[in-house]
């Protein structure tokens, strides 16, 4: 059993106009596995990950089935208790600004240590400085009599996954944990992160846009388009050869420096608006290889060259290595 199985997961925020934001997703994560989720603003990466938990805008609603060590989170009382209860841990898009403004560093920290795991308030005070030690803040001791506004952005950053890491969560959700620091704290964080999961046995999903941050962390990709996914695979392979032309597109659109002299590639047209009813492939307006079946005929996400793809004419697998 996976440590984490989602089912049929779907999203719909009700308003001036219905969006279903995530549209069936099907998606295991395996004990101390790192999947990597990549897709354009506004795929849904942020709601599929904050349905889990029970964490969505009070004008959302999921419906489908996730279930954390066999136990269904969907419809329980009180979904947001795996977060609470460090089943899960979860570092949010604006990590920094999830931090309790008025609160001490190392008062939240021990706090989320005393209401998790029981500990007393002098054990969670030490907890919370060898916490963050261990994502590498400086001078972590002293750090803990400051506020969140007296640190860096990257010095928040670092606070953020050791305040989701106090009550030592088995899964990690970390949305974009790198978008906001510069390319060396970027790096840093991105080692850091790896280390944790290798030490802490912890398994984790991460958001980003950065498909270098894949290459050197994630074992699978999943590359999500207009609330689907549209492509699941081993990283290496995709990053090899990805077989959805979404997904190829987005693997051209990387800047490299070989590259920056000439025109940056990018993929041709825009995301559907959100609300937006399809017929056939969501990403057939902006396809190079679209044919008249794909206006018509909705791909299913099936099985094929190590791993699976939503799409009609993928791109060949290539040689195998
Ligand atoms: N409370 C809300 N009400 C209505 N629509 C919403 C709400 N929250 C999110 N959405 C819509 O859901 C869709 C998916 O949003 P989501 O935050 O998951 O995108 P994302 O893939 O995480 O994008 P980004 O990379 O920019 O963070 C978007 O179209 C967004 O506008
Ligand atoms: S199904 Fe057709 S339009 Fe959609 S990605 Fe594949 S080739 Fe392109
Ligand atoms: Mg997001």
């Amino acid at each position: 059993m996976a440590l984490l199985e989602i089912r049929r997961l779907a999203v719909d925020f009700t308003g001036p106009r219905r969006v279903r934001a995530v549209d069936g997703v099907d998606l295991d994560i395996g004990r101390e596995e790192c999947v990597a989720i990549v897709g354009e603003s506004g795929s849904g990466k942020s709601q599929l990950l904050l349905a889990c938990v029970g964490l969505l805008a009070a004008n959302g609603r999921a419906q489908g089935s996730v279930r954390f060590e066999g136990r269904e989170l969907l419809g329980a009382g009180d979904p947001a208790a795996a977060v609470r209860g460090g089943g899960i841990g979860f570092v949010f898009q604006d990590a920094g600004g999830s931090l309790t403004p008025h609160l001490r560093i190392g008062d939240q920290l021990a706090e989320a240590a005393v209401a998790v795991r029981g500990a007393s308030w002098q054990s969670a005070r030490a907890d919370a400085v060898r916490m963050l030690e261990r994502v590498q803040l400086p001078a972590a001791a002293q750090q803990c009599a400051r506020y969140p506004h007296e640190l860096s952005g990257g010095m928040r950053q670092r606070v953020a996954i050791a305040l989701a890491l106090m009550p030592r969560p088995q899964l990690l959700f970390a949305d974009e944990p790198t978008t906001a620091l510069d390319v060396t704290v970027q790096a840093d964080v991105v080692a850091l992160l790896a280390a944790l999961c290798r030490d802490l046995g912890m398994a984790l999903v991460l958001v980003t846009h950065d498909l270098g941050v894949v290459a050197s962390l994630a074992a699978r990709i999943a590359v999500m388009y207009a609330g689907r996914i549209v492509e699941l695979a081993d990283a290496e392979r995709f990053l090899r050869q990805p077989r959805h032309p979404y997904g190829a597109g987005l693997l051209a659109s990387v800047p490299t420096l070989a590259a920056a002299a000439g025109p940056m590639a990018t993929i041709a047209g825009a995301p559907p608006a959100p609300g937006t009813a399809f017929a056939g492939c969501r990403f057939e307006p902006r396809c190079g290889r679209a044919e008249a079946r794909c206006r018509v005929e909705d791909p299913a996400l099936v099985a094929g060259d190590g791993g699976l793809v939503a799409c009609h004419f993928p791109l060949d697998a290539g040689p195998q290595p």
